[in-house]
């Protein structure tokens, strides 16, 4: 496991967007070669996403031979509203870069049938070749997608009944009616994944940050599941450190010299 601490939120945004440009270009994808890129929503990404965007507008990256898969999608929302994961990653990131919109993945919740979705999302993956990168965003109470405090860590796409403390979170948006229900891609889809990368900033996430990297795997806390992965990168701030030990700080700040060299070998900014 590496974990990678930055100064503030942006600094984690920069660091975290070269960090994919970098795969990606180090990939070469071409036309019968795709790089398979697995995508949140959540405030944590903006920045990553317009940090992209500004690489592929100034012609430094190019989404062109990129699948993208998203993590979730609510039930029965509209893909137009302004909570959905169509419409987040649609104004936040695709309507702005080159990638072919057939093939940026969402979960359809307003599909007739949402299990045959689940079950199809999970084939479309498989197909695409598997997952290279899933990039995520972690909750406070250390969820992942809508992998709620519970959930199996055997989990693959699948539909969820969305806890109240969770709805209670979304009520802006949702001007008070929120969505019972979304589909998720499940903690084991995730650690299909050649590569996992989570993003965990602010103060309040520090618990969270402290629970998923220096105590045991938990269902718990599903983002300890990643522990076990071969390939995991955790990328914070300042603040989401404060619940961990010095001397894990310590230990990880001790490596960044090498980390830094992953997003500046062969990379051109
Ligand atoms: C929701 C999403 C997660 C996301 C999390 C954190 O629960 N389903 O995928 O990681 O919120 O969101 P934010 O980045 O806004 O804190």
């Amino acid at each position: 496991m590496r974990l990678v601490i930055r100064d503030n939120v942006d600094q984690v945004s920069e660091w975290t967007a070269k960090y994919i440009t970098r795969r990606i270009k180090d990939f070469n994808p071409g036309p019968d070669k795709y790089f398979t890129l697995g995508l949140p929503t959540g405030s944590t990404s903006l920045g990553t996403y317009k940090k992209l965007i500004e690489f592929i507008q100034q012609g430094k990256l190019s989404f062109k031979y990129v699948k993208t898969f998203n993590m979730d999608e609510y039930v029965a929302i509209q893909r137009d509203h302004p909570g959905s994961s169509h419409s987040f990653m649609w104004h936040n990131f695709f309507k702005h870069i080159d990638i072919d919109p057939k093939n940026a993945h969402i979960l359809d919740g307003n599909a007739t049938d949402l299990i045959k979705e689940c079950n199809d999302y999970e084939k479309k993956i498989t197909d695409a070749g598997g997952i290279e990168l899933f990039v995520g965003g972690i909750a406070p109470d250390g969820h992942i997608g809508f992998n709620e405090p519970g959930s199996s860590l055997a989990s693959r796409t699948r539909i969820k009944i969305l806890s109240k403390d969770l709805s209670i979170a979304d009520t802006s948006v949702f001007e008070g009616n929120c969505p019972k229900q979304a589909l998720t891609v499940g903690i084991q889809t995730v650690m299909d994944a050649r590569e996992v990368m989570i993003l965990i900033t602010g103060a309040h996430k520090a618990y969270a940050l402290h629970k998923v990297i220096e105590e045991g795997v938990n269902h718990m806390w599903t983002v300890s599941a990643f522990q076990q992965h071969p390939q995991t990168i955790f990328i914070c701030d300042e603040d989401a450190t404060l619940e961990l030990k010095v001397k894990t700080v310590k230990y990880f700040k001790g490596l960044m010299e090498r980390y830094n060299q992953l997003i500046e070998e062969k990379c051109e900014y």
